[in-house]
């Protein structure tokens, strides 16, 4: 398989006073692959989204990197190549789904606005959109087309969010955390109504959560983030097997058990650091009851063997 996507050395920072929030993140996905990003609160996943779309907040910039989609720099288009991207190419599935839907414009006309702002080949529009409605599970397409986002509930509003995400028949999907508000029953069917549409378009997907649980069946790869940094990249069975770094031996050992909900087991001790910290040693160390010296003095890279990636002195397992 050849590589969709290569995010090599991208940091974002803070514009006024260089506070680096992404840190020299490189990783890649390939034709068809599906990779999770896991990590807690502020470790960066979000951001790393938004840098490849093109829509970091003002007062952030890309300090350094290249974002390869397709073998062309996306960090190189002009805003209104970027634009024919996002949406066509590349489409975001958000939290809250009203980030992507217009309160006050019904549903249908919010999805003809996506097909009317790019070139396509769509000769009955409004067909599409139905279809598009239908394949995600919306049992009335015609009512939903002409009803506004407040008359369906939060499930309903997602999968309409995913329907616009997929009008355009994107290469690439980028989901960040959009069950995270849902009950488990919804949540599930959310991730199932995903992973089919997937399958069926072979669509390559970034699948961004802090619960390593939820990518479990969804992904192929899962991509580590601590502290705006790649900490380990490797195969769901191998991470859930061995994980190597101990802080996603943490993540794993914090999960649910299966029956037992959402009560969690265990949790890694202390907090992570903040983003004005400048950290020239392992930022985990202060948390890891591996660490030694060396771990409080200087910074492991993200090394490659067999089995993935690890930025550790002391992987789990002996492995480096
Ligand atoms: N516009 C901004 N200005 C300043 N700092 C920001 C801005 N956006 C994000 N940050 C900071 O950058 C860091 C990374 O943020 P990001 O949103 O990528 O985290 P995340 O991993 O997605 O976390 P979460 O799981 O909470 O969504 C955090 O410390 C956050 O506070
Ligand atoms: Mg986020």
């Amino acid at each position: 398989m050849s590589n969709l996507l290569e995010i090599k050395n991208l940091s974002v920072v803070i514009s006024d006073d260089k506070r680096v929030l992404v840190n020299d993140v490189s990783f890649e996905l390939k034709a068809g692959e599906a990779v999770g990003v896991v990590g807690e609160s502020g470790s960066g996943k979000t951001l790393s989204a938004l840098s490849i779309l093109g829509l970091l907040a003002r007062g952030l910039r890309i300090d350094s990197g290249e974002i390869n989609f397709q073998g062309k720099d996306l960090l190189k288009l002009s805003t209104e190549e970027m634009r024919e991207i996002r949406g066509n190419q590349i489409a975001m599935i958000y939290q809250d789904p009203m980030t992507a839907l217009n309160p006050v414009m019904k549903i249908g006309d919010q999805l003809m606005e996506v097909l009317d702002s790019h070139e396509h080949e769509i000769a009955d529009r409004k067909a599409h959109i139905l279809n598009g409605l239908a394949a995600v599970g919306i049992a009335d397409p015609d009512r939903a087309f002409d009803s506004y986002p407040h008359e369906f509930s939060g499930g309903m509003r997602q999968r309409v969010m995913i329907a616009m995400s997929l009008l355009l028949s994107p290469q690439l999907l980028i989901a960040d955390e959009p069950t995270t508000a849902l009950d488990v029953t919804i949540q599930r069917q959310i991730l199932a109504l995903v992973a089919r549409e997937r399958k069926r378009r072979q669509m390559s997907m970034l699948w961004i959560t802090h619960d390593l649980g939820v990518v479990a069946n969804l992904v192929d790869r899962v991509i580590v983030m601590y502290a705006g940094r790649v900490v380990e990249v490797g195969t769901v069975e191998e991470m859930f097997k061995a994980p190597k770094h101990p802080y996603t031996a943490g993540l794993l050992a914090s999960l649910p058990a299966v029956g037992n909900n959402r009560e969690k087991l265990a949790s890694i001790p202390g907090v992570p650091p903040k983003p004005w910290q400048v950290i020239n040693n392992c930022a985990f160390a202060p948390r890891c009851s591996s660490a030694k010296d060396i771990c409080f003095s200087h910074r492991p890279e993200l090394k490659n063997n067999q089995t993935g990636s690890v930025a550790c002195f002391f992987p789990l397992g002996g492995a480096s």
